[in-house]
């Protein structure tokens, strides 16, 4: 019997509700659109290293999305690890708006990425594998190249972006 013949139905809100609780970082996949020469992207939380050797990365993108197939065409993309304070580059990636670019202050990487200025971290990548991930497509990407800054970073949790607070221990 397959664990899906077992599994009760879940339902969307209860599954967003129960994972609202758990925070994410804040990701801005880029490329140049081969077809139009401009800057795409898209905001995802569900960004993680998946394999150190070989570097492999992954994230999990809508099949809804307008801009993956865009990014998908180039074959190559950047990851920004966006910074505590850069809420509007967040919001201007994850709108729907026609030139999500206009007021990003983003720049060329030597492998054709865009990297947005004043993030803490930019990994250039190739496509490997588009795989089923079922509403989702889950991407696996190689490392080309990774370069880091100093900062805070910027937090995705319940909805709200913000920035890390430490706790000590109780
Ligand atoms: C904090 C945050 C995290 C997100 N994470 C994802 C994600 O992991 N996968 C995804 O497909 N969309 C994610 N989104 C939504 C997309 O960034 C965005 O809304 C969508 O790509 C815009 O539509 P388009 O792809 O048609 O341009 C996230 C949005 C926000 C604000």
């Amino acid at each position: 019997m397959s664990i899906a013949t077992l599994s009760p139905a879940i339902a969307p809100d209860h599954y967003r509700s129960v994972m609202r609780h758990f925070p994410t970082g804040v990701a801005a996949v880029c490329a140049i659109d081969p077809e139009t020469g401009k800057p795409c992207g898209m905001i995802v939380g569900t960004f993680q290293a998946l394999s150190m050797e070989p570097a492999l990365v992954t994230f999990s993108v809508t099949r809804t999305s307008t801009s993956w197939p865009k990014i998908a065409r180039s074959g190559t993309f950047s990851v920004s690890l966006l910074a505590d304070g850069q809420q509007t580059v967040c919001k201007a990636l994850s709108s729907k708006a026609e030139d999500k670019f206009v007021a990003i202050d983003w720049e060329e990487s030597r492998h054709g990425n865009p990297h947005i200025n004043g993030a803490l971290g930019w990994i250039d990548c190739t496509i490997k594998q588009e795989l089923d991930g079922g509403d989702h497509l889950l991407i696996v990407a190689s490392v080309q190249e990774m370069q880091e800054a100093d900062g805070e970073p910027l937090v995705f949790h319940g909805g709200r972006l913000g920035g890390f607070r430490e706790s000590a221990a109780a």
